[in-house]
């Protein structure tokens, strides 16, 4: 068993068996070496660890910034590196996903079976007519045919568009048509607390309203009676149950610079946009991360419990694991059911080494108590990992406690949808202090600023910037490359810097402390919404004439919803309606976006623009100063 980290103050130092198994044992000398060559830095690492069907002619091009290139010439497939190379070697025979669902039934998949499923389920996408540039919409629970689905798209060249299983009708619907599908797979429902989410009949309400979608594949999963449509709608199993169902189908050779994939995040403003990865720069930055990061061994068991519809689970469930040939374990439900000791529970089963989630969850099962992980046995854990959001200390210290038993370093990793992998993390050897990110990965350079780009004094607020590119950044908005020049590099064109929209201090040892955010993005349980989107829920309900949304803190959830109506002539504030205007945002976006409360007002503060103050808002519930009110018409 492994000693116990050093504490001093409120720094926790590893220890020296930490550092001398570690991949990386000295972060200062290596983000020396980044800084002093960034495309020398990368192009070393992809040469390395990957394999190119053609090497590339210049690691990163910035002729047309903030449209930065990385490998360009280059020819590559990430399924070529995460499966295919595999078969090769032993690596062949390793569990590539070891896999429970909710009711306790269990799946392995090595990588030759992984590679097997991946590659006839490409070939029927093929025979439908998929192809190198095309969109397919996912929209599935945690269970392995999503990882399938993924990386077949990304084994024919199309872009995969994965919709959180957990949103609803009108945001399955908005994906779809924005990204153009032709396809859509979904299963007919998934599980949850020993609950059908019933998946298939969303997506039919969302698809029927969708004249684009000709063919939905659908995987049993939950078994209930569903609609399938003659013509349009076909079972998974069926389809990889025919002849042109080929296990030995071929990986489409891509430009390094292909898309592989988009993913749907909530902005500033309006709709949610399409951020766009790319094959060649998001292999080399996911990959490279996780196993520097995470000191992923071959012994492994890596547990990231996120969910692969969002960014987490495309880079650290699918992708980075399955690039380094690692073991990952899957689970489909609720960590509380059917009791809170679930998860400790798998981490025993499995003898998980690695755990990797949100604060979110370890604030919802530190509720519970300490007598429900006491009894597991969790000494295979070696370390922990959080993301997402802010991790409050005592949380953070329960967690190194309770579940890391003072052994287990906590990699507290801050990043985006947009930056495709971490970006402000420890490593192991990095001493740690709770609730900081820590200091930036090598070949990421970030400053915390103030409006005009001077550096902020240690501990003042500033936004956090990040100052050069990176091979996982996002390469554009599809469709709408103005929107991602304004939203990420418009507030310091000038100096060129890309801008994440959180706002965070350094203190005097270089150490970044995120703060939350600057915009109209609220996180609540780590998922990221946008206003806009809540408030285009309300405002669909007949009742509502205006409509405002906003986040206010909350000990478990990070962030809860608060919104705000003005009604229609004809309409009376209720109880009543207030209950059935939460569930219609929960019907329309999905039980994560529903409002904890929807109040009554007669007019909503706005600037003379016409735009929400939603700044005023937040700080009249809160009780705060309102602040600079100059540009408030009424
Ligand atoms: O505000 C930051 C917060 O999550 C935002 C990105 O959300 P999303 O694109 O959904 O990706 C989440 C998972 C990578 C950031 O702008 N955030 C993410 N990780 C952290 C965090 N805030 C503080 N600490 C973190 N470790």
């Amino acid at each position: 068993m492994a000693e116990k980290q050093q504490m001093v103050g409120e720094v926790y130092y590893p220890t020296p068996e930490v550092i001398t198994q570690a991949h990386i044992k000295n972060y200062e000398a290596v983000y020396a070496e980044a800084q002093a060559d960034l495309a020398a830095f990368w192009g070393k690492i992809a040469a390395a660890n990957f394999e190119w069907f053609k090497p590339w002619e210049t690691v990163l091009d910035e002729s047309n910034a903030p449209f930065y290139k990385w490998f360009t010439g280059a020819k590559v497939n990430i399924v070529h590196n995460a499966l295919d190379r595999h078969q090769r070697t032993a690596t062949r025979n390793k569990a590539a996903l070891i896999f429970e669902g909710e009711a306790g039934d269990t799946r392995t998949y090595t990588y030759q079976q992984l590679h097997y499923e991946v590659s006839k389920f490409a070939s029927i996408l093929r025979s439908m007519g998929v192809k190198k540039g095309d969109r397919v919409t996912i929209y599935m629970g945690r269970i392995p045919e999503l990882m399938i689905a993924m990386l077949a798209c990304a084994k024919v060249g199309a872009m995969h568009s994965v919709v959180y299983g957990g949103f609803s009708t009108e945001a399955l619907h908005g994906r779809i048509e924005d990204s153009q599908s032709r396809l859509v797979i979904t299963c007919d429902g998934a599980w949850l607390r020993g609950e059908i989410v019933p998946l298939k009949n969303i997506t039919d309400e969302a698809v029927n309203r969708s004249p684009v979608v000709e063919n939905v594949i659908v995987v049993k999963r939950t078994g209930q009676d569903v609609h399938m449509e003659h013509g349009r709608d076909h079972w998974y199993h069926d389809l990889m149950a025919l002849d042109i169902a080929n296990p030995n189908a071929s990986t489409e050779v891509m430009d390094a610079e292909d898309p592989l994939f988009i993913l749907y995040t909530s902005g500033t403003t309006g709709r949610p946009k399409a951020i766009l990865h790319t094959h060649g720069g998001y292999m080399v930055g996911t990959a490279t991360t996780l196993k520097w990061v995470f000191d992923i061994k071959p012994e492994d068991v890596w547990w990231c419990a996120a969910d692969p519809g969002w960014i987490t689970g495309h880079s650290y469930i699918v992708y980075a694991p399955l690039l380094l040939g690692a073991t990952s374990f899957m689970y489909e439900g609720a960590p509380t059911h059917p009791y809170p000791d679930r998860w400790w529970q798998l981490i025993a089963k499995y003898r998980v080494t690695i755990l990797y989630t949100a604060p979110t969850a370890i604030r919802g099962l530190m509720r519970f108590g300490e007598a429900w992980p006491e009894k597991h046995d969790l000494s295979s854990l070696r370390l922990l990992g959080s993301v997402g959001e802010p991790i409050n200390p005592e949380a953070w210290k329960w967690y190194y406690r309770v579940i890391g038993k003072e052994r287990c370093p906590i990699m507290d990793t801050w990043w985006q949808t947009e930056t495709g992998a971490f970006m402000i993390t420890p490593m192991p050897c990095v001493p740690l202090k709770p609730g900081s990110g820590t200091r930036p990965f090598p070949g990421v350079e970030v400053d915390v600023v103030d409006e005009d780009g001077n550096s902020v004094k240690a501990n003042e607020e500033g936004f956090l910037v990040i100052k050069n590119p990176w091979p996982s950044m996002l390469r554009t908005i599809l469709g709408d490359p103005d929107r991602y020049v304004q939203q990420y590099w418009s507030r310091y064109s000038e100096q060129g810097w890309y801008l994440p929209g959180d706002s965070a201090r350094k203190d005097e040892d270089g150490y970044i402390w995120i703060i939350g955010r600057i915009d109209d993005v609220i996180k609540v349980s780590g998922y990221r919404l946008g206003t806009a989107e809540i408030e285009s829920a309300l405002v669909s309900h007949p009742a509502v004439a205006e409509a405002a949304a906003i986040g206010i803190p909350d000990e478990l959830r990070g962030n809860i919803i608060k919104g705000f109506v003005i009604l229609r002539q004809g309409y009376e504030p209720s109880d009543k309606l207030s209950h059935e205007l939460r569930d219609h945002v929960g019907h329309e976006m999905g039980p994560i976006a529903k409002p904890s409360t929807v109040d009554f007002v007669t007019s909503l503060p706005k600037t003379r623009s016409g735009k929400i103050m939603r700044r005023v808002l937040r700080a009249q519930v809160l009780g705060q100063d309102v602040g600079d009110t100059s540009t408030l018409e009424e």
